[in-house]
């Protein structure tokens, strides 16, 4: 390999611009394992970092990018060899403040590196990966903490986002009654696809503005936080638990004490980014009784030239499912 594509996140007189360029090896953070990519994830994420919102990527320039899967192409690192099949997903540093994903080679320490095994190929570790993962982690919280399939109805706000499509496959395979809550309503034909049995409004969870309203879920899967998460919490049944593991309405939410005092409501928060090799039981079941039935309607293809086209949409709101990039 001479030179390679890559996008680049650069500082250009105080804004973040991404730039679709030509690359070398020797361009690249070092490290003692090189992959060849063969699929990178576009979570939320990803999308602020190459469309320079907020401050995702923490040293300019970079790569950014925080999943890939592919071949390795060579190894310092006696744990690899040439051919082997890896990914690397997630941690503080993979396109974050080391080059990552986004790049048609990529160069990391052999630690962050993990085999691809357990039915799983490239494709299928990527497309599942964090956003799989994390509803994975929610699900198993949310019935952790005393939600069975006979207790009512579960709501899922973000319904159509990566990681909330996930969710809703997971729920109705395990025989939850889904309220899929979207800012989409177009998309009601690939939300009842993936199994919710009802799609509602994000304006249409709680009827009322009063401190609790009617009680209408058993459970609760956040990926949006702001007033959503504060109108999930009027309207919970008593003992109801709130599962919460995003913030794409909004960092801050404001809600009353009543919730909790008088209906005795859980809100549970969920951190999913753990290192893929302490992944267990949650990443198992993903091979098991969570392995998602959907996974061809929800993943959406991208190519290099598309990524930036495509991350703009993601933050305007305007996908659904989880892209993939495929080199
Ligand atoms: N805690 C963790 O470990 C963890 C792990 C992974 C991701 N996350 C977080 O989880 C969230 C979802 O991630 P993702 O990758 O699934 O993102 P995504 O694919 O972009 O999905 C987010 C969804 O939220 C909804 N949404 C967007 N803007 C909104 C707004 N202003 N108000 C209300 N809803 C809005 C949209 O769904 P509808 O149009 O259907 O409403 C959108 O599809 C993000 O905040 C991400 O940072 C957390």
């Amino acid at each position: 390999m001479t030179t390679f594509k890559v996008v680049r996140l650069h500082n250009e007189n105080g804004h973040r611009v991404s730039r679709l360029e030509e690359s070398r090896l020797d361009d690249l953070d070092p490290g003692d394992v090189v992959i060849r990519s063969q699929y990178a994830a576009v979570n939320y994420k990803d999308a602020r970092a190459v469309t320079g919102v907020g401050n995702v990527v923490k040293r300019l320039p970079c790569i950014p990018g925080i999943e890939v899967g592919g071949i390795v192409a060579s190894s310092k690192s006696p744990k690899f060899r040439e051919g082997d099949v890896v990914t690397v997903q997630g941690g503080a540093e993979f396109g974050i403040r080391h080059d990552g994903a986004y790049s048609e080679f990529v160069r990391v320490p052999a630690e962050w590196v993990y085999p691809v095994s357990g039915g799983f190929d490239s494709f299928s570790v990527v497309a599942l990966g964090i956003a799989a993962y994390t509803a994975a982690v929610a699900v198993e919280e949310l019935i952790a903490h005393g939600v069975s399939p006979d207790k009512g109805k579960v709501a899922v706000t973000g319904a159509t986002g990566g990681c909330a499509s996930f969710v809703i496959d997971m729920l109705a395979g395990l025989g939850f009654h889904v309220v899929a809550v979207t800012g989409k309503p177009e998309a009601a034909g690939y939300l009842r696809e993936l199994g919710a049995k009802e799609i509602i409004g994000r304006d249409a969870i709680a009827p009322g503005a009063k401190a609790l309203e009617t009680q209408l879920w058993a459970g609760a899967i956040d990926a949006v936080g702001g007033k959503p998460l504060d109108d999930l919490l009027r309207t919970m049944n008593k003992r109801g638990v709130v599962c919460a593991y995003g913030n794409a309405a909004g960092e801050n939410f404001t809600t009353s004490i009543y919730p909790f005092i008088l209906r005795s409501v859980q809100l549970v928060g969920v951190n999913a980014n753990h290192p893929v090799g302490l992944r267990g039981d949650a990443w198992r079941r993903l091979a098991g009784d969570l392995r998602p039935r959907n996974l061809d309607r929800i993943v959406t293809k991208v190519s290099f030239a598309e990524l930036p086209a495509y991350c703009e949409r993601v933050i305007a709101g305007g996908i659904r499912g989880r892209g993939v990039l495929q080199f």
